[in-house]
């Protein structure tokens, strides 16, 4: 389940910001999703233009994108730490370090290399921000554990829907074979306990709720301008 957040403007200024902190040798985490996308494009005219980087995708998209605009790129199997990592969010808590994502299905990527970067910059346009976060948690789950991991997201007071397909009958398989669970928990006051929950239930790969992880959030709006909260 897709926040698509606001406009086109917002979303690349955001990514352009953070793209224009890379700087040459940087090994260069790369996100998924539409504002990630504007940053990597913005990299990709870096490279062109002589910046010396490598890049590490978090999901098919983004290294299929990252090809296309020339960045060289390593496998995320061979990497135990990045530089930078550049990342959207589908949703930004205002009152907290943390955040929503996996809105595309590839959070569970996205969270390795988070957590491998020294700086992780978010960047998201102005409608992503919340407080507190209220947006269903994707859930990523082995196929065989589906019964059983919904029914430990109901004992922790979630509504989990399994995330379907569109244009393929059936569910969303994701990038690494595994079932996505969207898990409405209304308003999450304490998005630390919850994570820590979500990571202790059998059969759970990774869930969205990214908390503690990010280094700054870039926040960019309708007119092109772009806040930089930092976080650490
Ligand atoms: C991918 O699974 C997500 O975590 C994305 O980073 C998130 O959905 C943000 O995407 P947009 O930038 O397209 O809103």
């Amino acid at each position: 389940m897709k926040n698509t957040g606001g406009g086109e403007t917002a979303k690349r200024a955001a990514g352009e910001a953070a793209a224009a902190e890379v700087s040459d040798g940087d090994l260069v985490g790369l996100g998924t999703g539409s504002t990630a996308a504007h940053a990597i494009r913005t990299l990709g005219d870096r490279v062109a233009d002589g910046l010396d980087v490598e890049g590490v995708a978090t999901s098919y998209q983004s290294r299929a994108l990252a090809k296309d605009v020339g960045i060289p790129l390593r496998s995320l199997s061979d990497v135990a730490r990045v530089d930078v990592a550049i990342d959207g969010a589908d949703q930004v808590a205002t009152d907290a370090n943390a955040l929503v994502k996996g809105g595309g299905a590839a959070h569970a990527r996205e969270k390795v290399v988070a957590s491998a970067a020294d700086r992780f910059l978010v960047v998201a346009d102005d409608s992503k921000l919340a407080a507190p976060l209220d947006y269903p948690v994707p859930v990523e789950v082995l196929p065989d554990a589906h019964a059983r991991v919904e029914r430990a997201l109901r004992d922790v007071g979630g509504d989990p829907v399994l995330r379907e397909a569109e244009r393929k009958d059936g569910p969303v398989i994701t990038d690494n074979g595994n079932l996505v669970v969207d898990c409405d928990f209304g308003g999450v006051d304490d998005p630390a306990s919850l994570a820590t929950a979500l990571s202790g239930v059998a059969g759970v790969v990774e869930h969205g709720l990214f908390v503690g992880l990010a280094d700054a959030v870039y926040v960019g709006d309708a007119d092109g301008a772009v806040a930089v909260r930092s976080l650490k």
